[in-house]
């Protein structure tokens, strides 16, 4: 950012004006918003892309998100608060932070791909010690659904049986990392050149999911599942007391997960995680504990988030694509 432009208020952010493919992002020069009664102003360092901001980009969830343009993008960001209400006694100007700005109600993103956000101060926390920005942005979000769904919905416990669908991804390298700290035995299921990587991560078994077939597996305790197809045969591997929370949307996993409410005792349950500032803390407190850990993919400057996006939707690689926003 120039300093004409912190003179005139203004900042760097990411809108476009039509739902449709990565090239309909564009890097503008957009008004800086000012901190509210109970917000801080952040100058975001780092976010990182997730699927949902690929859905939301090419209007799958039009009938959620509308047909008013300019729309930002981004979910997740951390960075170091600029302006703080003096009367706000856990934060202080200059402190590095991070969190997720997903509403609550709608699950839609509110626009992080910026230069600066604003942000409730009961959404964020101080961010890990021993990470930068980049590393830390790989978390964030991710982490956040792995504690949300695996100690707070699933209530792992030690010894239980867990299996991740879709292990590699953004999601799937914290749930693999968590399920070892929360004492489970985890299976983690991906591509075959990811196994040794997950084995690495803390995972007992890695498996390829292209020539397992859920009828080969032992049950499981917990399954999360990542992916959103075949819901039925992984349903089926649930022990007594089994739990299975589906995260991946589709209009047939959301079918299957709304039958599965009517048909037999183990429901699929799906939630939109939208994690406030004790998950934060609680997820900051696992990494500088060193027990998780961030896997980035590839880093992309803020005006080069097209192919960020472009790159998720191809698929494959582990972990987070990162967005750099400044060089601090
Ligand atoms: N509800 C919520 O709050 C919430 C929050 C976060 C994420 N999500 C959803 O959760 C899903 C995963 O998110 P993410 O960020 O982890 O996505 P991601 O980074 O794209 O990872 C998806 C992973 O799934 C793997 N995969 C694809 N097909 C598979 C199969 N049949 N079996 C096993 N693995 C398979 C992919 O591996 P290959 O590319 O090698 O095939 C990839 O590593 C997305 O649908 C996302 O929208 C929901």
């Amino acid at each position: 950012m120039n300093q004409a432009m912190t003179m005139t208020g203004m900042m760097q952010a990411v809108e476009y004006d039509q739902y449709g493919p990565p090239r309909v992002l564009e890097t503008r020069t957009v008004t800086r918003p000012r901190a509210d009664h109970g917000q801080a102003l952040v100058r975001v360092h780092a976010s990182s892309v997730n699927p949902i901001d690929t859905i939301i980009r090419s209007g799958k969830l039009r009938l959620r998100t509308g047909r008013k343009f300019p729309k930002r993008i981004g979910i997740d960001f951390v960075g170091e608060i600029v302006e703080i209400e003096t009367e706000a006694p856990d934060f202080k100007v200059g402190d590095r932070v991070w969190g997720v700005m997903l509403s609550v109600e709608s699950g839609v993103g509110q626009g992080t791909a910026a230069e600066f956000v604003t942000i409730s101060t009961t959404r964020i926390s101080l961010s890990p010690k021993s990470l930068n920005f980049i590393e830390a942005a790989a978390i964030s979000s991710v982490g956040a659904v792995a504690i949300i769904t695996l100690r707070d919905k699933a209530k792992l416990r030690p010894g239980e049986r867990l299996l991740v669908r879709g292990a590699a991804g953004g999601v799937g390298c914290m749930a693999v990392q968590l399920g070892k700290v929360l004492g489970a035995h985890v299976t983690a299921l991906a591509s075959a050149h990811d196994l040794v990587f997950l084995k690495e991560l803390g995972a007992d078994e890695a498996l390829d999911y292209r020539t397992t077939t859920p009828s080969s597996l032992e049950p499981f305790d917990v399954v999360l599942d990542l992916v959103g197809t075949n819901l039925s045969k992984y349903r089926g591997l649930l022990s007594r007391r089994g739990r299975m929370y589906c995260l991946a949307l589709s209009s047939r996993s959301i079918a299957y997960m709304l039958a599965s409410h009517i048909f037999g005792s183990k429901r699929v349950q799906f939630f939109s995680a939208a994690p406030m500032r004790d998950t934060m803390t609680d997820l900051a407190a696992y990494v500088d504990a060193g027990s998780i850990r961030p896997v980035v993919h590839s880093i992309y400057g803020l005006d080069k988030i097209a192919e960020a996006h472009l790159s998720l939707e191809a698929g494959g690689g582990r972990g987070k694509r990162v967005v750099k926003h400044t060089d601090g």
